[in-house]
């Protein structure tokens, strides 16, 4: 098992690395990542390749005991590069060049880019291929990460026609599947097509869709190039991943496309970043690792974890003594099996000043430095539990065209993504039940639930296996605009909604409104009386049962939230943001029905199941800053254990 620290020699006096080596060593470190922002302290000027700065800081990892993971440089490219290129800038929706400064400012599409980025990559895999210390390689930082997956320069509008002319064939394909019939847009060749740049009132919603399409494409393509060279260069003994950020589903890029040919995947994981006044809920958090963890479909690395405070320029809440320590343990809990904390120590110049690290300015190894070492050696002893699969009988299904879909028409103000997923998978996390979040496009047959959230773009083919899941005795639980439209992002014409799964729901919906600002809508129904927020549907039963009905004067007595019994299976419906309550409900009703592995625990309390051959473990997770009493024994606040049964 890794665990260690984020590294960074080259932002101190040398005369300091050997101090710093014992110092991370004193945690039980074993392994430090270093590299991923020194391109310029490797190729100073252009062509002049020079690695011996690294040479020695391997030399003394390597003194020390510790392994090394290297990123590789390409987030950050020296300003000379920019001076004598700035084609590789990329440009925002209004054309503005993106200055050098900040990061990740290249643009994916430029080929300049693409050819000095391989060649520094490649030259320092090369150099270090025989290099034992180093057990894994991390590609770039962060990809498309802080806005840096968007860019309109003239690039990547002239790759993006070639993509459109690549995907229609013909123009006149292009023109039907748009319907660019409306407002007189029809093309006559490829090279008229602009970008979803501002205009006036809004773009054609196929246009978006493909330009995001278009954006993950991009990104891929630029991984996969330089994947390649990593792959044809490194040591077989060292291993490949690239790191994931947070905020995945508001990216232009499909995640699981990326990391396909890694042989892991590593998450950052910041549960507060920023301005946040406190960190995000315990579900939110656990969503990130189950969406991480489905990548591959295996367990993955954490390669930055926090422990202190951070920020640009705005800093926000403070992780609480043990906090991040607990963070860490539900990390551990939901797959991840080694983990680095980000950074060693808070750099006190530069634009992360206030990201703090284990140590501070003080250079005092204090309270941040003993939790960590706390963590490593208290973790160690349950490597085979961390290292062990996990089993799970739920899948939340997404779908990136889905939520780009959205993204460009939000429909309801008040409609969030990463809300609405996390309102299906709330339901089950509240019951400590294991949940795996993975794309639609995954195999799901072996599962026997199903969450498959505001999924408005079904085709006859999803639509197929979802019926054919439910007619094999599984349940799926759909929410509102499900089935509007079809894979060129139009509204399928000539059906009920919602579309090509009015059947399996067992309902038909007449009437659909978007709730705006504070607007909820009153409903009724098995648990007394609710509130519906974001949106709502006024449905009629077909065969389904009714479990809420509208309670308004216009709409009383339509349907709300329904079930549906369809061959052997079960589908639930919920018309509309339905409160968590309603979702904990149905969660409870489907994991007694099916016999799924649940506990249930007090609020803010989490207990991850793990299973070893026949033992078992529970990981506890203490999210409050309250005292709680469960199964006999009593957690601090913030408090994180192991517990075997
Ligand atoms: C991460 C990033 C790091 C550092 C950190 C600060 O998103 O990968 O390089 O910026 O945030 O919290």
């Amino acid at each position: 098992m890794y665990v260690g620290v984020d590294y960074y020699p080259e932002h101190w006096p040398e005369s300091m690395m050997e101090e710093d080596m014992k110092g991370i060593v004193g945690l039980g470190a074993n392994l430090i990542r270093i590299g991923e922002f020194a391109w310029h302290k490797m190729e100073s000027h252009e062509g002049n390749f020079d690695f011996s700065y690294f040479d020695k800081v391997i030399a003394k990892a390597k003194a020390n005991g510790l392994k090394v993971m290297f990123g590789t440089p390409t987030a950050t490219f020296p300003a000379w590069l920019a001076k004598k290129h700035p084609s590789i800038l990329s440009q925002d929706e209004l054309g503005h060049v993106r200055a050098f400064g900040g990061r990740r400012q290249y643009c994916f599409n430029s080929l300049v880019y693409r050819e000095y980025s391989y060649r520094i990559t490649t030259k320092l895999v090369n150099h270090y291929a025989n290099e034992e210390t180093i057990i894994a390689w991390q590609f770039d930082n962060e990809l498309g990460h802080e806005g840096s997956d968007m860019c309109y320069c003239s690039q990547c509008h002239e790759r993006f026609q070639h993509y459109l002319e690549r995907t229609y064939e013909t123009i006149e394909q292009l023109n039907e599947r748009y319907g660019t019939i409306f407002w007189g847009q029809t093309y006559n060749d490829f090279s008229e097509i602009p970008m979803p740049t501002p205009t006036v009132t809004t773009h054609n919603p196929t246009l978006k869709l493909d330009w995001a399409r278009f954006r993950s494409f991009s990104v891929n393509d630029y991984t996969d190039y330089m994947l390649a060279g990593i792959t044809a260069e490194k040591g077989e003994h060292q291993l490949l991943t690239t790191n994931v950020s947070g905020g995945f589903f508001d990216k232009w890029f499909d995640h699981e496309r990326n990391v396909r040919s890694l042989d892991f995947v590593s998450y950052d994981n910041y549960p507060v970043w920023g301005g946040l006044q406190k960190p995000i809920p315990p579900a939110a958090i656990a969503l990130t690792h189950d969406f991480n963890r489905g990548l591959l479909g295996k367990n993955y690395w954490i390669v930055e974890q926090l422990m202190g405070a951070q920020g640009h320029n705005i800093i926000g809440y403070l992780p609480r003594p043990n906090q991040a320590k607990m963070w860490s343990y539900q990390a551990f809990a939901h797959g991840c099996t080694d983990m680095l904390y980000f950074r060693w120590r808070g750099m006190t110049k530069g634009a992360e000043q206030f990201c703090f690290g284990v140590v501070d300015q003080d250079n005092v190894y204090g309270r941040k430095y003993k939790e960590v070492q706390t963590v490593f050696h208290d973790i160690k002893p349950y490597e085979h539990v961390l290292q062990s699969p996990i089993e799970a009988d739920i899948a939340v299904l997404y779908d990136y065209d889905n939520i780009w879909s959205w993204r460009g028409q939000q429909q309801s103000e008040n409609f969030d993504f990463n809300q609405e997923i996390l309102r299906g998978y709330e339901g089950f996390y509240q019951y400590n039940a294991h949940m795996d979040v993975i794309p639609v496009s995954r195999d799901f047959t072996a599962y026997k639930v199903l969450v498959v959230p505001v999924m408005q773009i079904i085709d006859e083919a999803l639509s197929e296996r979802f019926q054919h899941f439910v007619e094999n005795g599984g349940t799926i639980i759909f929410t509102f605009r499900a089935g509007l439209k079809d894979r060129d992002n139009n509204i399928h014409f000539g059906k009920s909604l919602p579309c090509l799964i009015s059947d399996l729901a067992g309902i038909e919906i007449d009437e659909t409104e978007s709730l705006l600002g504070d607007c909820t809508s009153p409903i009724t129904g098995t648990r007394g009386t609710s509130a519906l927020t974001v949106w709502r549907d006024m449905i009629t039963p077909k065969t389904a049962e009714v479990l809420y009905t509208h309670d308004d004067a216009f709409y009383k007595g339509k349907a709300a939230v329904t079930k549906n019994q369809f061959g052997k299976g079960t589908v639930y419906y919920l018309g509309g943001g339905v409160e968590k309550n309603i979702v904990m409900d149905i969660a409870k009703e489907v994991l007694v029905e099916k016999q799924i592995y649940h506990v249930e625990t007090p609020e803010g309390l989490e207990v991850y199941r793990r299973n070893v051959g026949n033992q078992t473990y529970d990981v506890v997770c203490n999210h409050t800053e309250e005292q709680i009493a469960f199964d006999g024994e009593t957690y601090a606040p913030y408090e994180s254990k192991i517990r075997e049964k």
